[in-house]
């Protein structure tokens, strides 16, 4: 037994209730867990790779069958688009404010962060099935193809159209280049219909002068997947994950403030602090002095993100810091403030990887509080625990996931048997 069975039990029933499957009219067949089966019926890109990550701690097969949902969502081009449609059409309530290029669209026709590669690669090495791997190989291939064609710059680095696009919707890294154009405000929907004209096409909205960004959590998860491609056999994908490291660093890291901003349109730094800018403590490729400075200068410091919860979606003392729940209108904004197990994930990465124990095994205790104290919620108050949003949220699984790799454990299993 694992000293949090309880979480871990939590979890499987939560991943199991959230299972969905079935074969599409045209033959299709899809499993995939939606993240909450009341907000997020379908299956959104980033949420499934960390659904894989549980999974594979609880069931490899269940994790094979989600990944492979996704490559099943693969288009010809080689995208695999934010949110797949795989039990019919979007909810009328959603159809408006999603990026669809038609109402009956089976694929919204923008990205998320691109983890697929290092997710898959983890799960084939953790179920230790090699033609697993060999087929994961093909899709994030074309996948990473359809990336570099569509959106990468010459250094390798890829753009947004939209700050959704990052999974972080309403982050304030783009409050400033967006203004009245940022999520949720009513701008945004003319964003959308300016990218909409132009088919969600990257080169076009760059050339008719609309928003775009590179992004630092987009290019960490970019990166990761190069990475996970190497690992999957590919070969030149360690070249490639180098190379965009470096470009990561070139381009985004800031020396004086220690830390990685975004590049807006006009190819300005934007100095917002977010968790974002600490997710490329995650990449083994990462230099250890840039990666200790972000550790000591940002991530460990209690003014910072290191409050009572860990990481809140924003740095303590930027302006734009919401602990609690944050609206326009009616709308809920995100990822000012508040706690997602997502970055979770990324700190612990890094923290691990550069041998910080103690304060690894921190965080991980602090985020199996959380779930104690409130739940497998969607996002969370990072001083006082408080949970929000969804309430059966797939991700906030990966307190599972964080548990054991802050144990170094290889299997959870035994705990729920
Ligand atoms: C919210 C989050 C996004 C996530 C989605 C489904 O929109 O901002 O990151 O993928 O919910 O959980």
């Amino acid at each position: 037994m694992t000293p949090y069975s309880d979480v871990v039990m939590g979890a499987r029933e939560l991943l199991e209730s959230n299972w969905r499957e079935g074969r599409t009219p045209s033959g299709l067949v899809f499993g995939y867990t939606c993240p909450d089966a009341v907000k997020y019926p379908d299956q959104f890109f980033w949420d499934s790779c960390f659904h894989a990550l549980t999974w594979s701690r609880l069931d490899p097969a269940r994790a094979m069958r989600e990944l492979r949902s996704l490559g099943a969502a693969q288009q010809p081009s080689g995208m695999i688009g934010h949110t797949t449609f795989w039990r019919g059409p979007v909810r009328p309530s959603r159809a408006y404010t999603y990026n669809l290029l038609h109402r009956r669209a089976f694929q919204t026709a923008t990205i998320q962060p691109p983890l697929l590669g290092w997710v898959w690669a983890e799960v084939a090495e953790r179920s230790g099935d090699a033609s697993f791997a060999d087929e994961g190989r093909m899709i994030v291939r074309r996948f990473h193809e359809f990336l570099d064609r569509e959106r990468a710059d010459a250094d390798g680095l890829i753009g947004i159209l939209q700050p959704d696009e990052t999974g972080l919707d309403a982050t304030p890294t783009y409050d400033q280049p967006l203004g009245w154009r940022s999520h949720p405000k009513a701008g945004f929907l003319a964003l959308q219909a300016f990218n909409r004209r132009r088919g969600y096409d990257y080169r076009r909205v760059v050339a008719d002068g609309g928003f775009h960004a590179t992004d630092v959590l987009v290019n960490t998860a970019w990166i990761l997947g190069w990475e996970g491609l190497a690992r999957l056999g590919e070969p030149g994908a360690a070249a490639g994950a180098e190379q965009r490291t470096s470009a990561l660093v070139r381009r985004l890291f800031d020396r004086p403030a220690g830390m990685f901003f975004a590049e807006g349109p006009a190819g300005e730094r934007l100095r917002v602090s977010t968790w974002a800018g600490l997710s490329p403590l995650a990449l083994d490729r990462l230099p250890a002095d840039i990666a200790h400075r972000i550790v000591n200068e940002h991530l460990l410091d209690s003014r910072c993100f290191w409050l009572e919860y860990p990481v809140p979606s924003t740095a303590a003392w930027e302006p734009s810091f919401v602990p609690g729940s944050v609206r326009y209108l009616w709308i809920e904004r995100y990822w000012r403030g508040s706690t997602w197990l997502f970055s979770t994930w990324f700190a612990l990465r890094g923290l691990l990887r550069l041998g910080y124990e103690a304060e690894s095994a921190h965080l991980a205790e602090r985020t199996l509080a959380l779930i104690r104290r409130s739940g497998f919620r969607e996002y969370f108050n990072p001083i006082t625990g408080e949970g929000m949003g969804a309430r059966h949220f797939g991700v906030s699984t990966i307190a599972v996931e964080c548990a054991a790799m802050a144990e170094h454990r290889p299997d959870v299993r035994e705990s729920v048997a």
